[in-house]
């Protein structure tokens, strides 16, 4: 079944308004529900008294219209009482100020008090749902993250580092402490990287984003623990960031989840627009769903402008629904609005609802009913059907945290990079898999490594077992670079992928701002238009097995090669040598279709996207007008349409503004 329902906060009206939210809900088609996350003190009002009698009677009416519950633990906002008894519990800021109460996540996650009243209403609530018919689930706590520096977590860290790496002859030697005079005779002497400690050692700073990381999956880990124990026939999730959050290694976070959520608002308060970049939403579901390898659910979707102290524009008729469908296009079996009704209070009573504050139905609730009564008639169609992908991005947090820590270039960025790599892809309609770069890829054909920096033996390995086998790889600068401690490897530059790619990095040359330089493409295979241009960074490549793609022609490397490519068993390695601007993306994506024989699905204009899911052998088309405006797309074959009752269609179609289409080749 699809899960289509809505994240709701009966504690925030009177009981008596439950009943017509409830009727409203069942009439929009939904059935689920995710309840009490962040109402901590209203299940435990004082240390020890525990109340579960609201929450009993809010879920007795949603399961009257059969409504299934997802509970959130409450654990993302404690309760004034706890932190008040306990200030130790308070999260410390890199700059090592205390946060103060009156805001959310303000927990340390490593604080062992923290922990154990954390177990406690978990394990109540836990018990006391454990065999309620309507609850199927639980999310843990809510949008993990931020880094705590108290000095609970110092002692932690140190353990840790004790743990990873035995002896402190081994770190000062991975680290490299011998470098102004750091060298630790004491666990106790090694500090976590505050600000006020200035440019910190890279390799202890890597180490305490692991950490800080692993600090958050082991407090996640003590939750599934309880609740796995309690309600073993309940699955369990955590609300995830998408791809822009990187303080957190969520393959790691997400290995003990039974699927991964993830909260989709396409157009807020920081983004301030009203055309959203939809090739931005479909990495962030891609990178989702590269998690765990299967698909996930949006446990909140946009459901209104966005807002805590200012107000997003409003999103355009239509665009909520479009967002919603593109989720499931992207592999979502579960959506949930967020949230139900826009409050009159808190911090987020900017932050809109489905209904407004007055609690009537009016636009925005009236386009979700009908996509509700849609996803009813479509029935099992999309139950069980899946993406399947043939070029996989390998996506490294590892290299996220190393990039936080030195930048490279201050025009360089991790995600634009990816994403603008991405987008070539989406923009020819081929799908793509976000995976680690562990993962086994063997059902790939093509992968693409950007900005790999952090290069360890098992994942060359990998790398070199992929292309070897026959599949194309394609690597960007400042790849292998590191070691796994964040110092750099004493070999030729691209390090243990070096001969992989057959090429090594003569010299590079970390560019300007206002410098760039034209790519000339060597094989006839090739020819851009227009001209692809170098930016940001040039590796200057001395190949030594490899053919020569392109050069460059400017300053003293005109006339190096720029881009190579290297046969390695039965497959292809290629080096690309530089960040380079959107026509180098293209000219390349064309190019390594071409050499895999990818096929694009049907061509479609700009702003319209195409996705597939297959259930079995059947296809499933989606079809998104991301446009204002109409748009004509032609199509390949006989069609059915599962979104108007199952009209046929074939030939030229039109898809008007923000509208959404979902097809089926016709028997
Ligand atoms: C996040 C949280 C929600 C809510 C929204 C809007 O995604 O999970 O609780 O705060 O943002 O700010
Ligand atoms: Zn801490």
């Amino acid at each position: 079944m699809f899960y289509f329902g809505v994240d709701f906060y009966p504690e925030h009206w009177p009981e008596d308004y439950w009943p017509e939210a409830a009727r409203l809900m069942a009439e929009a088609r939904f059935n689920v529900v995710r309840l009490a996350e962040f109402a901590w003190s209203k299940m435990e009002p004082k240390e020890g008294q525990f109340d579960f009698s609201w929450l009993d009677s809010a879920i007795d009416i949603l399961a009257q219209h059969d409504m299934r519950i997802v509970l959130g633990t409450p654990t993302a906002s404690p309760p004034a009482w706890l932190l008040n008894k306990y200030p130790d519990i308070f999260r410390v800021r890199e700059d090592q100020l205390r946060l103060t109460y009156g805001n959310r996540r303000e927990y340390c996650p490593s604080n062992r008090r923290y922990i154990e009243y954390s177990s406690k209403i978990v394990g109540q609530m836990a018990q006391h749902y454990a065999h309620h018919p309507a609850v199927i689930g639980w999310q843990i706590d809510n949008e993990f993250g931020e880094r705590c520096y108290c000095p609970n977590c110092a002692e932690a860290f140190r353990k840790w580092l004790h743990c990873r790496y035995q002896t402190l002859d081994e770190l000062n030697d991975k680290w490299g402490t011998v470098f102004w005079s750091h060298t630790y005779g004491g666990w106790e002497e090694i500090p976590v990287p505050l600000t006020t400690g200035g440019s910190p050692n890279p390799g202890l700073a890597l180490d305490f984003y692991r950490f800080s990381s692993d600090s958050y999956q082991a407090y996640q880990q003590k939750q599934i623990d309880l609740l796995r124990e309690k309600c073993p026939q309940h699955f369990i999730t955590h609300n995830c960031m998408g791809f822009k959050y990187d303080r957190i290694d969520y393959f790691n976070l997400a290995r003990p989840l039974d699927f991964v959520a993830w909260d989709n608002y396409p157009s807020t308060q920081w983004s301030q627009q009203t055309e959203v970049d939809p090739s931005l939403l479909a990495l962030a579901h891609a990178s989702m769903r590269g998690l765990k390898r299967r698909n996930f659910w949006v446990i909140e979707q946009q459901a209104g402008p966005a807002g805590w102290e200012i107000v997003s524009t409003a999103p355009r008729p239509g665009q909520l629904r479009l967002w919603a469908y593109q989720s499931i296009a992207h592999g979502a079996d579960g959506i949930l609005f967020f949230r139900w009704r826009t409050n009159r209070f808190g911090t987020e009573q900017h932050w809109h609802g489905l209904l407004d504050a007055d609690g009537r139905p009016g636009r925005r609730y009236e386009e979700v009913r009908r996509m509700g009564c849609e996803i009813t008639k479509l029935g099992g169609v999309i139950d069980g059907s899946i993406i399947k992908a043939s070029i996989a991005m390998l996506h490294s947090y590892e290299a996220r945290f190393a990039f936080q820590i030195q930048a490279n270039n201050p025009q360089f960025s991790y995600p634009e990079h990816f994403h603008q790599i991405y987008k070539a892809f989406y923009d020819r309609r081929v799908p793509v898999d976000i995976v680690c770069p562990t993962d086994d890829l063997g059902d790939y054909k093509l992968v693409i490594a950007p900005a790999l920096h952090i290069v360890s033996e098992a994942v060359a390995e990998n790398l070199k077992r992929f292309v070897q086998a026959g599949g194309v790889l394609v690597v960007t600068p400042r790849s292998g670079v590191k070691d796994e401690a964040n110092a750099v490897v004493d070999l030729p530059l691209p390090g243990l992928l070096a001969e992989l790619c057959g090429v090594k990095v003569e010299e590079y040359d970390s560019l300007l701002p206002d410098m760039s330089q034209v790519l000339e493409f060597v094989s006839a295979e090739i020819a851009p238009n227009p001209q692809p241009s170098a930016r940001v960074w040039c590796d200057i490549l001395a190949p030594e097995d490899a053919e020569i793609v392109a050069r460059y022609t400017c300053d003293f490397y005109a006339g190096k090669p720029a881009i190579t490519i290297n046969q390695y068993g039965q497959g292809k390695a290629i080096y690309v040598g530089t960040f380079g601007d959107k026509e180098l993306y293209d000219t390349l994506a064309d190019w390594v279709l071409r050499l895999t024989g990818l096929q694009r699905s049907i061509s479609a204009p700009a702003g319209i996207e195409v996705t597939e899911r297959w259930q079995g052998d059947r296809r499933l088309l989606f079809i998104l007008n991301h446009t204002a405006r109409c748009h004509e797309i032609t199509l390949d074959g006989n069609y059915t349409n599962l979104l108007d009752g199952s009209s046929r269609v074939r030939g030229t179609v039109v898809i008007p503004p923000h509208d959404v289409l979902i097809l089926t080749p016709s028997t």
